[in-house]
Order: C-alpha cells, then sequence, then structure tokens
C-alpha cells in the first residue's frame, strides 16, 4: 500500500465572501474525494468553518482552522476561540506557531502552550517552524532545533499521535520560489533528529514532517520525490482552484 501523503491547504485571510469560500471548499472536497492516497485538510478562516465541516462527499478530507486560543476554559477573552468551541464544530486539525502569528508576537513559549491545548483536546496540532534566514556556517540548524524543542516543550511522548511538524523556511513563504528539494530532504531529516532526540525513533518515523512556502502544482512533485517529505502546507495556491486541483492529482499519481 502507498504511504499516503497529507496536504493542508492554509487559506489565511481568503477568500473575501463566503460564496467563494463555499465554492472552494466544494470543489477541493470532489478532487480530493477521486484522489487514493492524498489527505487534504482544509483550513479556513474562523467565520467561514461551516463550508469545510461536511465531510459527505469526500473522506479525505478534514477540517482544520489556523490558530487557537492558549486559554481552555470559557470566560473573559475577547476576540479568542477556544479548542473545545473548534472541536464541537468538528475540527480535527489545528495550525500552530505561524510565522505570520509568531511574527505578530507569539512566542515559543505560547506556541507550546497552544500545541497542548490542542493535543489534550485530541486534535492534530500541525506546529510550523522555520528559520528567518540562512548562513553558510549552519546557525540556522541550531535556531531550528530550539525552536522545535521549545515549541513542543509541553508535548508528552503519549500525544504525539497527534503532531505534525510543518517545516516552513520563513524566506520562502510568500516568495517566488520554493527551498529546493535537496536542501528539503537535508532539513527535514534534521527535523526527524530533533524528533528522535525527544521523543525516541519510533515517534519521529511516525511524525508527518511537511514542507511549506512558495509550493505549487509545478513544484510539489520534486518536493515529495526528491525532498521526501511526508505531505505540504499550501498557502497562496490552496485557493486558486486551477492550480490547487492540479496539484493534488499530481501527488496523488505519484508512487510512493
Ligand atoms: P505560501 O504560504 O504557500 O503562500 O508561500 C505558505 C504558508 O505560509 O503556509
Amino acid at each position: 500500500m502507498s504511504k499516503r501523503i497529507l496536504v493542508v491547504a492554509n487559506w489565511k485571510m481568503n477568500p473575501a465572501t463566503l460564496e467563494e469560500a463555499r465554492n472552494i471548499a466544494q470543489k477541493t472536497r470532489r478532487i480530493a474525494s477521486r484522489l487514493t492516497h492524498t489527505d487534504v485538510v482544509i483550513c479556513p478562516p474562523n467565520v467561514f468553518i461551516s463550508v469545510g465541516a461536511s465531510r459527505t462527499k469526500s473522506a479525505n478530507t478534514y477540517l482544520g482552522v489556523q490558530s487557537v486560543s492558549p486559554y481552555v476554559e470559557e470566560g473573559p477573552h475577547t476576540g479568542e476561540v477556544g479548542v473545545h468551541m473548534l472541536r464541537d464544530l468538528g475540527v480535527e486539525y489545528v495550525i500552530a506557531g505561524h510565522s505570520e502569528e509568531r511574527a505578530r508576537g507569539d512566542t515559543d513559549a505560547e506556541v507550546s502552550k497552544k500545541v497542548e491545548v490542542i493535543v489534550n483536546e485530541n486534535i492534530t496540532a500541525i506546529v510550523c517552524v522555520g528559520e528567518q534566514t540562512r548562513d553558510d556556517g549552519g546557525a540556522y540548524l541550531e535556531t531550528l532545533s530550539e525552536q522545535i524543542r521549545n515549541s513542543l516543550a509541553n508535548i508528552q511522548k503519549r500525544n504525539t499521535k497527534n503532531l505534525v511538524v510543518a517545516y516552513e523556511p520563513i524566506w520562502a513563504i510568500g516568495a517566488k520560489d520554493a527551498m529546493n528539494p535537496e536542501q528539503i530532504y537535508e532539513t527535514s531529516l534534521f527535523v526527524k533528529k530533533v524528533l528522535t532526540d525527544l521523543f525516541g525513533q519510533d515517534v519521529a518515523m511516525k511524525v508527518k514532517v511537511l514542507y511549506g512556502g512558495a509550493v505549487n502544482a509545478v513544484n510539489a512533485s520534486d518536493i515529495i520525490k526528491i525532498g521526501k517529505v511526508d505531505g505540504l502546507l499550501v498557502g497562496r495556491e490552496s485557493v486558486h482552484m486551477s492550480g490547487f486541483g492540479e496539484l493534488l492529482r499530481i501527488i496523488d499519481g505519484i508512487n510512493l
């Protein structure tokens, strides 16, 4: 049996209307329903959660969100959405520590708190990590290792079944080109090594490591084949259905 590939569609703050959101979600589900070894997580903005919630058309489409509150009790937290509320709406994946959220002030400590509340609710946390810049001396590996360790500080080995790590070099997010697939391979191995140090090899083998940053239908195949990652986190392209549909079909056609 082929290995399953996970594709996370991070819609970010798109699209502009509910009708468009419904359209994108329906098309994504329809395409996903024809895929044989690809799972798709739709992460719309919270106001559009309802459009991603139905799994009637496709058993391999899941609902995710882009962020969550670190608070677990209902109460005076204006603007926050609790993880238990998301679970009640059928959310199965939550992105934590996206660099755009980190840039707005989330520290590793806050990310680790969010990861903790997500996995404790038996939801899968997609934890984003990635260096701001690369240097020839390899200092970025130290940064990456620290970020992974700190972001996962509150997660127990038994909860790692609810963990996905998305490696997203910040310089590639929103950029024209993705990182080259050989570098993606090297770095994803490094991520696995840090996970091995933290939780042991058995866990590190099972935790999916995704790549994100300027992924599209043109580069996706090499990223999976040469980069050897377990899936992709797709931003911009995930709301453009012609490109995203093609990307999904290409990925699904790879024999792993
Ligand atoms: P991008 O974003 O695909 O638009 O580069 C990826 C991400 O931020 O998750």
